[in-house]
């Protein structure tokens, strides 16, 4: 997602995570054999809903993904909800490939961007 300035959220972001984990979800790291974080992802076993899911592009394609998706389908209540960018064909097909399917549409307030909304299984 080229167009969004990630950098520039920094701050919001670190916010928004400690927030998620005061209602009550669980943030997930992956680390490599140098204990670098190469992923995260959130669950909240209350709702089922991950809120973020994110990979270091060097780490794309090396199973790091489905490796902390599963770990986030075995901490939910049975079913895993999710927003995605319309616009980020590599995660929209990463998740149907691991068992999503799209159940809805809409918009993020945030960004403005179309988003899907999606739920496994
Ligand atoms: C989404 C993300 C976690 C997926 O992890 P990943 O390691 O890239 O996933 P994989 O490589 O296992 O699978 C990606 C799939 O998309 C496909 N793909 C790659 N580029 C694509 C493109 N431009 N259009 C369509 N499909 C694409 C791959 O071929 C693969 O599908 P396949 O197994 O059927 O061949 C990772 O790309 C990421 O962190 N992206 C940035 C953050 C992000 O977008 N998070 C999701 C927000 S909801």
């Amino acid at each position: 997602m080229p167009a969004i300035d990630f950098t520039a959220r920094l701050a919001w972001f670190d916010r928004h995570l400690g927030g998620l984990q005061a209602a009550g979800a669980i943030i997930l790291c992956a680390v490599d054999a140098s204990d670098r974080v190469i992923g995260f992802a959130t669950i909240d076993p209350a709702t089922g809903e991950m809120d973020q899911l994110a990979v270091a592009p060097d780490a794309f394609g090396n199973g790091v993904a489905p490796a902390l998706l599963a770990e986030v389908k075995r901490r939910a209540p049975g079913f895993v909800k999710l927003s995605v960018n319309r616009d980020n064909p590599r995660a929209v097909r990463f998740y149907e490939r691991e068992g999503f399917r799209v159940v809805g549409a809409g918009v993020n307030p945030g960004s403005g961007l179309d988003i899907s909304h999606m739920e496994w299984p």
